[in-house]
């Protein structure tokens, strides 16, 4: 059953004023070492602001806000890796367990419409791998490697999300 959410949601492009708020949400530590690869370089300020300057100058890439009542609580991103497409997405912590991940990742994947998209997810992320496998994504493989975020090597979930046959 679909989660009634704190509220309506909608994505928006991710503007450079967004980035405060961002940065705050990443540096919470159970979201970091949930999320696992994540770069101990974002838990400075202005590196964490520098790369997402890049990010938003990049036409490849899909980097959306997701709103809840009009107030920016977390993003959602699809961004080419090597010769895939990945998706990517963060909330904050308070808002977890409300379904708001699950609408911003199929909000997102009605806009961009270029499939297969792959998605990775540390083993023991369930939170995530229930977002990715409510929007269609299959598991098709796992990786062990290190990651920043746990300072250890992990298992990461692959998934795919194909185009409906
Ligand atoms: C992963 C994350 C995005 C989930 O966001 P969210 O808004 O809480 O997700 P939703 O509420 O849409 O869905 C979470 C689902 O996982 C389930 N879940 C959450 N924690 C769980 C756990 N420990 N075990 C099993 N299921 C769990 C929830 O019950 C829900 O499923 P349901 O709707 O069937 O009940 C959020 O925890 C987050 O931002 N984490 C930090 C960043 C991160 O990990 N990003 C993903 C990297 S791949």
């Amino acid at each position: 059953m679909p989660k009634a959410l704190p509220g309506p949601l909608s994505l928006r492009p991710v503007r450079e004023g967004d980035l405060p708020l961002l940065y705050e949400m990443q540096l919470d530590e159970e979201a970091r070492r949930l999320a696992a690869f994540v770069s101990e370089e974002t838990r400075d300020g202005a590196a964490f602001v520098a790369k997402h300057r890049k990010i938003l100058a990049d036409p490849a890439i899909t980097f959306r806000g997701v709103e809840v009542a009009g107030e920016l609580v977390g993003s959602a991103a699809v961004f080419p890796i090597e010769q895939d497409i990945e998706l990517a997405y963060w909330v904050r912590r308070d808002l977890w367990g409300r379904g708001v991940a699950t609408a911003a990742v199929a909000a997102l994947l009605k806009e961009v419409t270029a499939r297969p998209v792959h998605a990775r997810v540390v083993a023991d992320n369930p939170g995530s791998v229930r977002v990715l496998e409510r929007n269609g994504f299959v598991r098709i493989g796992s990786e062990d490697s290190y990651a920043d975020g746990r300072g250890a090597t992990v298992t990461e979930l692959v998934l795919r999300l194909d185009d409906p046959r």
